[in-house]
């Protein structure tokens, strides 16, 4: 049963444009009279808390099948690195059993009418939680690409692949339009051309939903409305200042696109708009009835629902995880609420019971709901009754990713026409790239950070070396990271892959003060060209990142230049266009070009097309192919690691935040630090045989976002570093070094924390106080001045090593969002010097 028309709509949305209010959009899924008689029926017989239970979408962490019956759950779903058992290595049959448990729950409550629960995924480059799915080139890949049938094809196997693990509605696509790439999503992003946003939302939903026939047919989602990409200053969940006409002819016409194209669910997003030339101010998206009911459900005439974001709700003032009649009376359908269900639940019910919420509000929502479930055909078919259902083979589809990775590269420079590389050549390979399917595959790739990955968590995948290798011939291919231990001169190319390494949501921000150049985050990659730049051979370089970023040195370094984005599991579509075919010719050319702008200087966090006074390195639309040869001269260099003014320095928070990374090292051998990191299910014992101290990733505030410290006894200690200096003179003015701490248990010794600076300089202060004095197992943030810092001897001007804790007694403790932060010094919960002195030094 459902209520498609199918065929295609008669309006083009997207060309609507110069748009003065929010347009009327004609869905291709029209009302079904009969459905609609059938639907009120059933809301008719419902009791509130079965509504409100539909309303409700716990994690599936938290929620057991049979509290989905008890409770008359809507929907679950699982969050970036969540999977059935919490097992990253879950089989597709696993994720289907879970699956149809949920739904055999869902249809033995004691309800008149059982009611299918729906579960949500981010399948949002492929099925990316699911061990051995293929993982296609993130969004931004795909808008270089411009290729409308490309992304229906992905829809269409990201489709298939949702359904073969039993799931039925993926939260994509992102329709977000990128203004500052600053912002952490920007690989989300397809386009900072909104008018490439709209007709891909449209091509993607049509190959995700199709007209819900297929057994590969899911629900869609459209996210995050409105305003996401254009954040001040590319802030994650921050506020869109843009003016109405901007709103409505940038940054909405994703949806236009996908309102056409019947999607059946909207993402409300975390940010807020503020129109401030107009004077009004929207506030956060969750809490604004003129946008979620007033623009989208009536001006728009959207009849799907609108699901909340992750807990989302809590951002309206007055609200928390747990409460928020604000957000339903302003449109929220459906509430994300990971954790907190049970309260939500109880609250909501007694909001309805005191007329906070209107019961009219409570059934418009349970209808539109259940109008989406009917349409997708939920109440026909159980999870494995999918013809895909539990097939391993449905969850891959390597040859339509190898294509997508092909059509995303962009040429930037092929001086000396280098490319295409002859086959059968020696080859270099450098950078820490090149054998990594973690910096390949990106954030949301099977966990949220698509940090914690090996190589191996992918069995069905291709790095760009094995490609290189399968092309050159393995005989031919030597890899050195670093480059520093080979000599180019005895090969006859060298290929350097280099980039970001992975990051999702906040914590891919770059945060002013920083700048956008890349070697000043990354400066191995830099490193790593110039051991083999200027020896004669030419250097091929290929870049994955997540976003445009300055990197200009690199080009100069390099004979060509390719923009690869993140292109996901099939490293060989990289070599197809690199390399010459086997028969000497081209097999494949570049296709792509720039969706983005490319920044001529570090600080362009702000560059579009059609802007005032546009002055990109590379214009949007631009890129080379084997045709059109363009000799590059030297471009020119802007070194400037910060712009503007800093609020906050970020270390590790969620992840390792470029350029810092994390170590371990015991006293026994200090000189040979462990790198923390790589493999999420392991425990790093340091040193091995006899360990003084061991490391895990555990969970505090978010999934995976911390480090549970143990020292076992003996000295050792866990650091953050970078290759290069930094000055935070910046923040010397009441700025502090701040970390969330849990401490498991109590140190029984001293507890050391220790600054360190280009050379042999530092200085120390002592926590051991602190620490014994507070609770266990309880969270607190630990604010200690820079300024303490500096009177035991660091120099602000030069911190390489911003953080270390040292203990030699047995100690445990969990540490989560370490960074400096300016001003906050001045907070009542700052520590004092006084307090953190080190014994044996009376002043401070
Ligand atoms: C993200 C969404 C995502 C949701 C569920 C949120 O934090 O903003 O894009 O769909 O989590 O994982
Ligand atoms: C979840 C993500 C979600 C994020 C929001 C994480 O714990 O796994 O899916 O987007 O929280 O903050």
């Amino acid at each position: 049963m459902n209520g498609c028309a199918g065929g295609v709509s008669n309006l083009r949305a997207e060309q609507l444009s110069p748009l003065a209010d929010w347009p009327k959009i004609h869905s291709v899924v029209h009302r079904d009279g009969e459905m609609e008689s059938r639907i009120q029926q059933m809301v008719a017989g419902m009791s509130l808390q079965q509504k409100i239970g539909q309303m409700t979408q716990p994690e599936i962490k938290s929620i057991t099948p049979a509290e989905v019956s008890k409770y008359y759950i809507g929907s679950v779903l699982n969050g970036g690195g969540s999977w059935p058992n919490g097992d990253k290595h879950a089989s597709v049959s696993a994720w289907l059993d879970l699956a149809d448990r949920y739904y055999e729950a869902s249809m033995s409550t004691d309800m008149p009418i059982k009611v299918p629960v729906i579960w949500g995924v981010d399948a949002v480059h492929g099925h990316n939680n699911v061990f051995g799915a293929t993982i296609f080139p993130h969004n931004i890949g795909l808008g270089a690409a411009h290729d409308a049938s490309l992304v229906k094809d992905i829809g269409a196997a990201t489709g298939k692949a949702v359904r073969a693990t039993g799931i039925n509605w993926v939260f994509a696509p992102t329709l977000a339009v990128v203004r500052n790439d600053r912002w952490g999503r920007t690989y989300e992003s397809f386009s900072e051309d909104g008018k490439l946003v709209g007709g891909y939302a449209r091509a993607y939903i049509e190959g995700l939903q199709g007209s819900f026939r297929s057994d590969a047919n899911v629900v869609a989602t459209a996210k995050h409305f409105i305003g996401d990409g254009g954040t001040s200053q590319g802030k994650d969940q921050g506020i869109n200042q843009s003016g109405k006409a901007e709103m409505l002819n940038i940054h909405a016409q994703g949806y236009y696109g996908a309102l056409a194209a019947g999607v059946q669910t909207v993402m409300a997003s975390f940010n807020s708009w503020n129109d401030v030339a107009a004077g009004v101010d929207y506030g956060k998206m969750h809490g604004s009835k003129a946008l979620l009911t007033d623009a989208l459900k009536e001006k728009m005439g959207f009849d799907g629902f609108i699901v909340s974001d992750w807990n989302a709700i809590a951002q309206v003032p007055g609200c928390t995880n747990s409460s928020c009649p604000q957000a339903i009376n302003a449109g929220i359908d459906m509430v994300m609420v990971p954790d907190d269900w049970r309260a939500f639940i109880s609250n909501t019910m007694a909001q309805v019971n005191n007329g906070e919420i209107p019961i009219s509000r409570i059934d418009d929502a349970v209808t539109r709901i259940l109008r989406v479930k009917l349409r997708a055909g939920l109440f026909d078919k159980k999870p494995s009754q999918s013809i895909y259902a539990g097939n391993t083979a449905a969850v891959q589809s390597r040859d339509v990713a190898r294509r997508a990775v092909r059509e995303s590269l962009v040429l930037l420079k092929n001086n000396g026409g280098v490319l295409p590389l002859a086959r059968d050549k020696k080859v270099l390979v450098v950078g820490k790239s090149a054998n990594s399917m973690s910096n390949q595959t990106g954030g949301w790739s099977l966990t949220w950070q698509g940090t914690e990955n090996i190589n191996s968590d992918f069995p069905a995948s291709d790095t760009i070396l094995a490609g290189i290798e399968e092309v050159a011939g393995a005989e031919h291919v030597v890899y050195s990271e670093t480059g520093r231990d080979v000599d180019p001169r005895q090969f006859d190319a060298v290929i350097a892959v280099l980039g970001e390494t992975p990051y999702a949501e906040t914590s891919g921000d770059i945060p002013p003060p920083n700048s956008l150049r890349h070697a000043s985050r990354y400066p191995e990659d830099l490193a790593a060209l110039q051991a083999v730049a200027g020896k004669g051979r030419p250097v091929v370089t290929v870049f994955l990142s997540g976003r445009p970023l300055f990197a200009n040195d690199l080009l100069n370094l390099s004979d060509a230049f390719v923009a690869a984005w993140l292109p996901g599991t099939e490293g060989k579509g990289v070599t197809d266009v690199l390399f010459r075919d086997d028969k000497g010719g081209v097999g494949h050319d570049f296709k792509g070009t720039l969706s983005f702008s490319w920044p001529k200087t570090a600080c362009q966090d702000t560059l579009n097309v059609g802007d005032a006074g546009y002055d990109p390195q590379f214009p949007m639309g631009y890129g080379l192919n084997y045709s059109r040869v363009t000799e590059l001269g030297a471009l020119g260099m802007d070194a400037r690691a910060t712009c503007g003014s800093a609020t906050a320095l970020p270390i590790f928070s969620q992840s390792e935040r470029p350029p810092y990374k994390l170590y371990v090292s015991a006293a026994a051998n200090r000189w040979d630090a462990q790198a923390i990191g790589a493999d999420l299910n392991a425990v790093l014992n340091v040193p091995a045989s006899r360990p003084a101290i061991r490391v895990q990733t555990i969970d505090v505030n978010m999934q995976q976002d911390a480090k549970l410290a143990s020292w076992q006894g003996g000295e050792a200690r866990m650091y953050a570093r970078s290759e290069l200096a930094t000055d935070m003179r910046p923040f010397a003015a009441d700025g502090v070094l701040q970390f969330e701490i849990v401490v498991a248990q109590a140190p029984q010794g001293m507890v050391a924390l220790s600054m360190g600076c280009t050379g042999t300089c530092g200085g120390t202060v002592d926590l051991t106080r602190v620490l014994k004095g507070g609770a266990l197992k309880t969270k607190r943030a630990l604010k200690i001045p820079l300024a303490c810092f500096a009177a035991q001897g660091v120099d602000l001007g030069k911190v390489d090593m911003p953080f270390s804790v040292l203990a030699d007694q047995p100690f445990s403790a969990a540490f989560a969002n370490v960074q400096i932060r300016a001003g906050a010094g001045k907070e009542s919960d700052a520590l004092s010097c006084a307090e953190v002195v080190p014994s044996g030094n009376g002043n401070n």
